[in-house]
């Protein structure tokens, strides 16, 4: 969507807030021991408590209230009594709705102890998305988000997950200006308006370059296999640069 008032910005901000408060939440329970479903309850809890539902359940119906994804898992990974040990890599995926509006947001964590590679992996996931959301401003082309994660990753010898895309939020979980590419898209000619509301949530990997389905309707896996990580604001675009929406409560 694009922001026509400060009512909108208010209750974007809102459920933006409510979103990392629940992945923040889940992030802080993450130990050996707790099953992906305990997890899942618990941001359940911070959504419900705050007036707020779950958006891929309101939207896909999707077999859980928020989407973890373990190691070989990359993305919609669903809630269930798989038990996180020690060294697993964790994506926690929130995103909700409230008053009608959505916001969504995402982050990696490595549960200790962490081999050297995958924990530069993490730090370097959050760079990517930084590096993504530094590219923001009004009137900008939206292919330099693609062109400067894609040299990002390139630099530092890492894959890209080419069919995982950024996408437009407000008014639904996935609307326009539709898909937004992490990666350099030639045939990208559109430009940022002011106002405009996106996540960036680049899929940094040691090797993969493709989602694929699996046995189950949900979740995706990286081809080839390999460790991967994302991390995702939902931001609107302004002159001065992007306003992160997604910020937990301190
Ligand atoms: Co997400
Ligand atoms: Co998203």
């Amino acid at each position: 969507m694009i922001i026509s008032n400060d009512d909108e910005l208010t209750k974007l901000k809102e459920i933006g807030r409510i979103c990392a408060n629940a992945l923040h939440a889940m992030a802080a329970a993450l130990e050996p021991g707790i099953t992906t479903l305990e997890l899942d309850a618990i941001g359940r809890k911070v959504l419900e408590d705050a007036g707020a539902q779950s958006a891929p359940e309101l939207v896909y119906k999707f077999p859980g209230a928020t989407c973890i994804s373990v190691n070989e898992e990359v993305a919609h990974g669903i809630p269930g009594p798989r038990v996180i040990k020690a060294g697993d890599l964790v994506n926690l995926d929130v995103s909700a709705e409230k008053d009608g509006f959505f916001s969504d947001t995402g982050a990696s964590f490595a549960v200790p102890p962490v081999k050297p590679k995958i924990e530069r992996l993490c730090r370097d996931g959050k760079r990517a998305l930084w590096v993504g959301l530094n590219q923001v401003r009004s009137g900008a082309p939206l292919s330099r988000i693609g062109h400067a994660v894609g040299a990002f990753a390139q630099k530092n010898r890492y894959t890209l997950i080419a069919n995982l895309a950024s996408h437009g939020i407000g008014r639904s979980l996935h609307e326009e200006p539709a898909e937004v590419s992490t990666w350099a898209d030639p045939d990208e000619t559109r430009i940022m308006e002011d106002g405009l509301v996106f996540t960036v949530e680049p899929f940094l990997s040691l090797g993969g370059t493709w989602a694929e389905g699996g046995d189950d309707a949900w979740t995706l896996y990286a081809d080839p296999q390999a460790p991967t990580v994302q991390f995702e604001h939902t931001i609107v675009t302004t002159r001065n640069g992007p306003v992160v929406l997604t910020l937990p409560d301190k």
